[in-house]
């Protein structure tokens, strides 16, 4: 096992109505902030307004941003840095998905910077300061809530990059699962690739003791993958199953389950590119990237892929021999993302297949990929015609 410092100050506040304590929370670090949203669900729902109402009888006072797109973009942030400068707020409230929090991390960043903030996301720059985000999180899925990063759109480029520095880590998180029940099914798809997707980055290692986090990412993905199903079984407002797939996606992504080992994240690599060129939804991209990743590494650690087709899919180990196992593992796992309608190729999401050289170079524009298995461009390029079928 690795030596490693584990530390996470998000406080979770979860459960039914706990939007209500958004103003008290606050109250604690602010009375003037920036409330950030996309302006689309929380207005919809009427969940903007019981903020609104939180807040004003907290005796906070609030100056409202929405717009924030998923794929959360560049120019978006810029605004924000530029309107929280103007008003001197000093805290951010992000109501929505990764997306919004995301904005609201970069906001956050840019605010105490005289740069310009794209300078963090093309590592000119580190972030070591920034204003206090929080959350009142509506999707389960990226894990943002609780976690050290921001993901963001350049427009210009098209480019899609990270910033994973603790200053941006939320301060507090607002986890209702009742919230989430407005979700579209795709949408709550998505969310369940990205998490499972996030417990098989750091999964993957080459570390051969970590039998305790081993354990534990296997037992969240078994839990993700039958909770799922209730929802898609019927139950979309079974709160139960709701709040299960809620507190797995931060459990997913708050580092807990990386303790002493090194993840991979090249597959996230590879698919924030598709998502900055075709716009797709992550989780989307994920399902369509994940399996291909794990098709190509087959011969790599086949007992360890095997072990995982057993422990997570309950693939039988006395049919099957190791590689037999670990094919079997992808089948299920794409019949699994399947089953909550979500694409697993190319022609699935009618993706263009002759944008793979120029993704392949993006996906490597900060060097080699992957920790689990070093992929050059050469790989990133075989990967993508995995998902393509070509
Ligand atoms: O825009 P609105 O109208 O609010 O609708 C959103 C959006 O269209 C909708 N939605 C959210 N909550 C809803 C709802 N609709 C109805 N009822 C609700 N309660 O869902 C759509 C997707 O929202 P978004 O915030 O984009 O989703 P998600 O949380 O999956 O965030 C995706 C972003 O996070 C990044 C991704 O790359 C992507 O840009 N990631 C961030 C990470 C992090 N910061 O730690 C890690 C992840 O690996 C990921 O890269
Ligand atoms: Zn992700």
């Amino acid at each position: 096992m690795q030596n490693f410092e584990y530390y996470n100050r998000t406080k979770i506040i979860f459960g039914k109505g706990t939007e209500q304590d958004a103003g008290k929370e606050t109250a604690k670090y602010a009375k003037r902030i920036l409330l950030h949203h996309s302006g689309g669900s929380p207005v919809k729902t009427g969940l903007l307004d019981r903020i609104k109402d939180s807040l004003k009888k907290a005796g906070v006072e609030w100056v409202e941003l929405a717009g924030v797109l998923p794929n959360p973009r560049l120019s978006k942030v810029r605004e924000g840095v530029e309107l929280v400068k103007k008003e001197k707020l000093q805290f951010i409230l992000a109501v929505g998905g990764g997306s919004v929090i995301d904005s609201s991390k970069g906001i956050a960043m840019g605010a105490l910077y005289d740069g310009d903030v794209w300078d963090f996301y093309a590592r000119k720059k580190t972030a070591r300061e920034a204003l206090p985000v929080a959350t009142v999180l509506t999707i389960p899925a990226a894990g943002s809530e609780s976690s050290i990063s921001s993901v963001i759109t350049n427009e210009e480029g098209p480019w899609k990059q990270s910033v994973n520095e603790e200053c941006i880590r939320p301060v507090f998180s607002i986890l209702n699962p009742e919230l989430t029940y407005t979700l579209p099914p795709y949408q709550t798809a998505c969310g369940v690739a990205d998490m499972l997707a996030h417990i098989m980055e750091r999964y993957f290692t080459k570390e051969p003791h970590v039998e305790l986090t081993d354990e534990l990412c296997e037992g969240a993905m078994r839990a993700i993958i039958r909770n799922a199903r209730r929802i898609f079984s019927g139950g979309g407002e079974d709160y139960n199953a709701r709040a299960e797939i809620m507190w797995a996606g931060s459990i997913a992504h708050n580092n807990l389950l990386s303790t002493g080992r090194i993840g991979d994240w090249a597959s996230h690599a590879i698919e924030h590119e598709l998502s900055a060129v075709f716009d797709i939804a992550h989780g989307a991209g994920l399902s369509i990237i994940f399996p291909a990743w794990i098709r190509y590494n087959i011969k790599e650690d086949t007992p360890r892929l095997a072990r995982y087709a057993a422990k997570v899919w309950g693939v039988d180990g006395a049919y099957y021999d190791y590689e037999q196992a670990a094919l079997e593992g992808v089948f299920r796992l794409k019949n699994f993302f399947r089953s909550l309608g979500l694409p697993v190729s190319f022609a699935d999401a009618k993706l263009d297949p002759s944008r793979i050289p120029e993704m392949s170079r993006g996906a490597l524009k900060f060097g080699s990929l992957g920790n689990y298995r070093t992929l050059t461009e050469k790989d990133v390029e075989a990967i993508y015609h995995i998902a393509a079928g070509s």
